[in-house]
């Protein structure tokens, strides 16, 4: 169990996992030997139009290393079934990753209190309630030594947060996406600060813009920052720049 980069035999929640960059990371870790619940309500881009079919076709094409599962995500109740499912169907849960997103831009001007409140619940509240309701499983882990080999310690368990650099630097009209992806990032370091003792990580890979949905699908820092454990747990990094390079992001 665990393999080469230790992802053999783990096993994932990926929050909009169906397409995009989150399909690539659910490919990626089953191709790697992951297990993986992908979590993902098939919205549009504003959150409307929910399409149970995306998430079962996406996992349906990766045999038994994936199932779908096609709540809405930001509702407290989802989260937890997302996280009993992953136990059910594939006997623990190692791996978090808080993908999804919606966006619903306007300038702060012609903004709309509901727009806000859509987007972060699903951007931020729905990444708190899925920590909340994994995070147990993951100390549980550490206790019963989930996958360590004879005599050693588990010393693994990961968070992986999709921010955005818009939590950084801004973008004109996303007055509720980038406060969100801000609020995330705080998420991630209290995450790695509450759970470095029993040998979870928390990263944030960052992307540089948002563009359009199927444009782009790089795993590859999501990725790395699930199989490398790069992150310093109990001093998370201060800067935006030393954190993105610590989560293998530009
Ligand atoms: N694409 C980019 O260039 C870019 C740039 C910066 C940050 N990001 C971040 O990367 C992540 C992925 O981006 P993408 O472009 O692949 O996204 P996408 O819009 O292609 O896919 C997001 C998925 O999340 C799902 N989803 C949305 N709300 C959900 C909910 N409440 N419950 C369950 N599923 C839900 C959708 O159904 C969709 O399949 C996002 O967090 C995004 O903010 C992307």
């Amino acid at each position: 169990m665990n393999g080469a980069d230790g992802l053999e035999g783990r096993v994932a929640i990926v929050t909009g996992g169906a397409r995009g960059i989150g399909e690539a990371i659910v490919r990626t870790l089953v191709a790697r030997g992951a297990k993986v619940v992908v979590a993902d309500m098939g919205v549009a881009v504003d959150g409307s139009d929910p399409d149970p079919s995306l998430a079962q076709e996406a996992a349906g094409k990766l045999g038994g290393g994936a199932v779908a599962y096609t709540e809405d995500m930001g509702i407290p109740k989802a989260a937890a079934g997302a996280v009993a499912l992953a136990v059910e169907k594939f006997g623990g849960l190692d791996i978090i990753v808080n993908n999804a997103a919606i966006q619903r831009d306007a300038f702060l001007f012609k903004g709309n209190t509901d727009h806000w409140d859509a987007v972060v619940r699903t951007n931020l509240s729905a990444a708190y309630y899925l920590l909340a309701a994994a995070t147990p499983v993951l100390r549980e882990n550490a206790a019963a030594k989930r996958g360590a080999s004879e005599g050693g310690t588990y010393g693994w368990g990961r968070i992986v947060n999709i921010v955005s650099t818009a939590a950084f630097y801004g973008n004109y009209g996303q007055a509720p996406y980038a406060s969100a992806k801000a609020g995330l990032v705080g998420l991630t370091r209290i995450a790695a600060l509450d759970m470095a003792r029993v040998g979870v990580t928390s990263n944030r890979p960052t992307r540089r813009r948002r563009s359009t949905r199927s444009a782009c699908s790089r795993p590859r820092r999501a990725t790395s920052a699930i199989s490398s454990p790069i992150c310093a747990r109990r001093s998370p990094p201060r800067s935006a720049a030393s954190s993105s390079a610590c989560a293998g992001a530009r």
